[in-house]
């Protein structure tokens, strides 16, 4: 049985260089002509004791974690462990069992994917999620849909305001593109592109809201170590304008780019810490290679390594973790 664990000094939730303040912050929002959005627009995201069942399965069996604003949270943990169902349970896609989410002071209780939007939430999906009959610019401007203004009536008849707005929403879509060095490919279909382009699309899809947080989830799988690079240094970047809790299994990149990291095993928290801290933490080795098992009790050459085990941090994915009654593959959360 692994033990929830606080690292280091208590787990402060601020950035280990943030020097904004929260005043600073709202200043910055307004400066950049975005009205807060919530009661508290400096406050981050607080997820409160959350389990999460499906059937006889116990998902996220009372996590509890939070990200404050301009923090990159880490939230590491085997295959199974919980990590997609978090961002689905933040995002309205499943409804916890027990449980609170509170974003920006506000609790989050019936929302749905179309009101992330308006609350300053986006989130890339597992895998890429590319619409793949739409272009990669149309497929950006869908990412815009909450926010733009024309109303339906308009949107269908075609007056100037809807075709303003889609102008707009196009210009935006093609500087994000551009930003993220994928212009080129703007008029393509994303399924015949390079993977990482399609991932800096779904990026950019995520980005042209203009969230206030960002879940990314393993935004590096299949990426090249150049790409991976690149992305660590554009989600420090992001931090600027945003919260950002990025699930992933490269360490390296965890490491280089959180402030904070989370480990998830089996639904449950059980540690929380600096990278070196969580990096040192034993709890984390069991978490991803299981309790160390004495070879001479049990004879068997099959059991998990004993003594000098392979620190989670330097750990790829496809650890033996899997949530409590688990049967079946753990994608189904995608
Ligand atoms: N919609 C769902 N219905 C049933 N089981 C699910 C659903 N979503 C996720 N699960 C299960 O919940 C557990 C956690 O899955 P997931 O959150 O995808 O883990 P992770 O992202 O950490 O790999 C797994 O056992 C998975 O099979
Ligand atoms: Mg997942």
């Amino acid at each position: 049985m692994v033990r929830r664990t606080q690292l280091g000094g208590g787990g402060e939730s601020v950035g280990r260089d943030n020097r904004s303040g929260p005043a600073a912050s709202t200043r910055r929002l307004r400066h950049r002509g975005v009205a807060p959005t919530g009661p508290d627009a400096d406050a981050g995201l607080r997820v409160d004791e959350l389990t999460v069942r499906f059937g006889g399965l116990t998902a996220l069996d009372q996590v509890s974690l939070e990200v404050a604003p301009h923090e990159v949270v880490g939230l590491i943990g085997p295959n199974g462990a919980g990590k997609t169902t978090l961002f689905n349970a933040i995002t309205g896609f499943v409804r916890p069992t027990h449980g609170t989410i509170t974003w920006q002071g506000r609790p989050l209780r019936r929302h749905r994917a179309h009101h992330l939007g308006r609350l300053g939430i986006a989130r890339t999906l597992q895998g890429v999620g590319l619409w793949p009959g739409l272009t990669v610019l149309e497929n950006v401007a869908c990412g815009a849909q909450p926010s733009l203004h024309a109303d339906l009536a308009s949107a269908l008849t075609g007056t100037w305001r809807s075709s303003h707005e889609e102008g707009r929403v196009n210009e935006e879509a093609a500087t994000l593109l551009a930003e993220l060095g994928v212009a080129e490919w703007a008029n393509r279909l994303p399924g015949a592109l390079p993977y990482g382009v399609q991932k800096r699309v779904a990026l950019a899809r995520a980005l042209i809201s203009r969230p206030r947080l960002l879940l990314l989830d393993e935004p590096a799988s299949g990426l090249s170590s150049a790409d991976m690079e690149e992305l660590s240094g554009r989600i420090r970047r992001l931090r600027q304008e945003m919260s950002v809790l990025l699930v992933e299994h490269h360490m390296d990149l965890v490491m280089a780019t959180c402030d904070r990291i989370v480990v998830l095993n089996f639904g449950e928290v059980v540690a929380t810490g600096t990278p070196a801290e969580v990096q040192a933490s034993p709890e984390v080795t069991v978490a991803y290679l299981g309790e160390p098992v004495d070879v001479a009790v049990t004879g068997s050459p099959a059991g998990p390594p004993v003594g000098g085990a392979v620190p989670a941090a330097t750990e790829g994915a496809g650890g033996s973790g899997r949530a409590r009654g688990q049967t079946g593959s753990d994608d189904a959360a995608g």
